[in-house]
């Protein structure tokens, strides 16, 4: 999608849909302040408009260059946020797909969000709804009209709404590549092919890739990627990411990881078919984020060193595969007793953050569909957020908050109490890798705090990352969860005091 940003009058805008997001009770305000043939039409349809978020009207002026002009409820003017922003914006996109509006003009609404904020929400949240994935539609039907193009209208201060614009169009596009790799069939992303994906994106927008094959990953003695790859015809990757410009503030890098299952059966310890192995392509939702996050990343141009790293593997029930009983020797040298084939993710993101230590990061941050007692806790629209009880603790739980409320990508702490780390204990082995029924997103944390030493953030999306029911601009399937949350957390990591 084609974005751009203008100041002409919203009278001279020739467009088939003008949409203008307005806050509840201002429409005969807005309508006073517009004037002209636009704010005639907008007071002739003001008795079947007050504002309230959700809210769309369709009216017809007679005169003047828009076609159409739709009014769409923000809501409590004063509570207008991002969020709500997005939410009226993806409304927008759904008029102009229904109306085949082929010029469509948004207008930054009057509200005390700034100009580059509110530029950026309007542009993700018009273009993360218009998202479709019709790569397996043999037709795809009609061209879609509505989706190519958007101008965004801002009344004064462009350079700041074309800023955000061109925020909001990145991000939007880097959570989209990221929906794509879910959505994307698993025999088209085994761990080989979804290395060469990232070896493309690398080359597009200028980080670098190294994607480690078997024989790497066997030098660094990767138990735990190795036990859970031996049921797959397929060799195990890790993908390794690297962005690190010569403007970087750190010489330590931030280290993003995700968790790379390109399809969780369960192994030996099968999962069902219905509502549970059926959807487990999006097992590989985290990598697909840290990757999106990458992206995005090095298109803003962050000065900031960042290394992403995704093992990636299936999880299948093979000749050879690992058994409940089977004892793993780790990355770390540490023992697990595996009791149950289907608590896979742990291991494999084991090894990985045991050897990111080399790296003497600042932070490391990893994101995984790792629990299935996350969905039960939090939903389908919460992430689960955890990490190390230490003196840091708060504050690193603060800046993900932060950026979680900003993004859109919503998070929520866990307790991560010393006690519960007792049910992981094993009798034959030094840890097992699962608990009893009980806290199972955090004996999952607690898993894989065994193998950390550094400040550590782990965020258990199982439930945002993949939708059954779609919401405002997130659509059935692969959503994108966890790439506007990272790059909005590396960008305040970045630029810590600007903002
Ligand atoms: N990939 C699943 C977790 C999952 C469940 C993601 C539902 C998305 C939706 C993970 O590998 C898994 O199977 N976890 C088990 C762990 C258990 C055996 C300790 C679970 O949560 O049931
Ligand atoms: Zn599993
Ligand atoms: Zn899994």
């Amino acid at each position: 999608m084609k974005v751009s940003v203008t100041t002409l009058s919203l009278q001279d805008l020739d467009v088939d849909l003008l949409i203008l997001p307005i806050g509840h009770m201002m429409a005969k305000a807005r309508a006073l302040q517009i004037g002209g043939p636009i704010g005639t039409a907008l007071s002739s349809a003001l008795i079947d408009f007050e504002g309230k978020p959700g809210e769309t009207l369709l009216c017809y002026p007679t005169e003047g260059r828009a076609r159409r002009v739709a009014m769409i409820g923000l809501g409590d003017p004063y509570e207008i946020d991002r969020e709500e922003l997005r939410k009226a914006a993806a409304d927008g996109t759904r008029l102009a797909m229904k109306t085949k509006a082929s010029t469509v003009a948004l207008c930054l609404p009057d509200s005390s969000i700034d100009a580059e904020a509110a530029g950026q929400s309007l542009v993700e949240g018009y273009m993360l709804a218009a998202y479709e994935y019709d790569r397996y539609k043999t037709d795809s039907g009609e061209p879609k009209v509505g989706t190519e193009r958007l101008v965004l209208h801002a009344s004064s201060d462009e350079k700041a709404a074309r800023r955000g614009a061109e925020r909001g169009r990145v991000e939007a596009e880097s959570t989209m590549t990221a929906r794509d790799l879910v959505n994307l069939s698993p025999h088209e992303k085994t761990p080989t092919l979804l290395g060469k994906i990232v070896e493309r994106s690398g080359r597009k927008y200028g980080y670098e890739v190294s994607v480690w094959d078997k024989s790497d990953i066997e030098k660094e003695k990767m138990g735990g990627l190795l036990g859970v790859n031996r049921g797959s015809v397929e060799p195990p990757t890790l993908i390794e990411m690297t962005w690190n410009p010569s403007k970087a503030s750190n010489s330590r890098p931030v280290v993003l990881v995700g968790k790379g299952i390109v399809f969780d059966t369960g192994g030996l310890s099968l999962k069902p078919t219905k509502n549970s192995m059926d959807h487990m392509k999006a097992d590989m939702a985290g990598g697909a984020a840290v990757i999106g996050a990458m992206e995005a990343i090095a298109r803003l141009d962050v000065p900031l060193y960042v290394i992403g790293l995704v093992p990636a593997t299936d999880n299948r029930p093979g000749q050879d595969a690992y058994v409940p009983g089977d004892v793993l020797r780790m990355h770390s040298g540490m023992t697990v007793e595996v009791l149950n084939t289907d608590a896979e993710g742990r291991l494999i993101l084991a090894d990985v953050l045991s050897y990111a230590k080399l790296y003497r990061p600042e932070i490391v941050i990893d994101l995984a569909t790792l629990t299935g007692a996350q969905v039960v806790a939090l939903g389908s629209q919460v992430a689960a957020v955890m990490t190390r009880q230490d003196e840091d603790a708060n504050e690193r739980l603060d800046a993900m908050m932060t950026a979680g409320n900003r993004s859109g990508d919503l998070l929520h702490p866990m307790p991560m109490h010393a006690h519960y780390a007792d049910a992981l204990k094993s009798e034959v082995a030094d840890i097992k890798n699962i608990g009893n029924r009980e806290a199972g997103s955090i004996t999952a944390a607690k898993f894989l705090e065994h193998f950390v030493d550094y400040p550590w953030v782990h965020v258990d999306i199982a439930g945002p990352a993949f939708l059954k029911k779609s919401l405002p601009y997130r659509p059935i399937g692969g959503t994108g969860f966890g790439v506007r949350l990272l790059t909005e957390f590396i960008r305040d990591y970045a630029y810590p005091k600007k903002r």
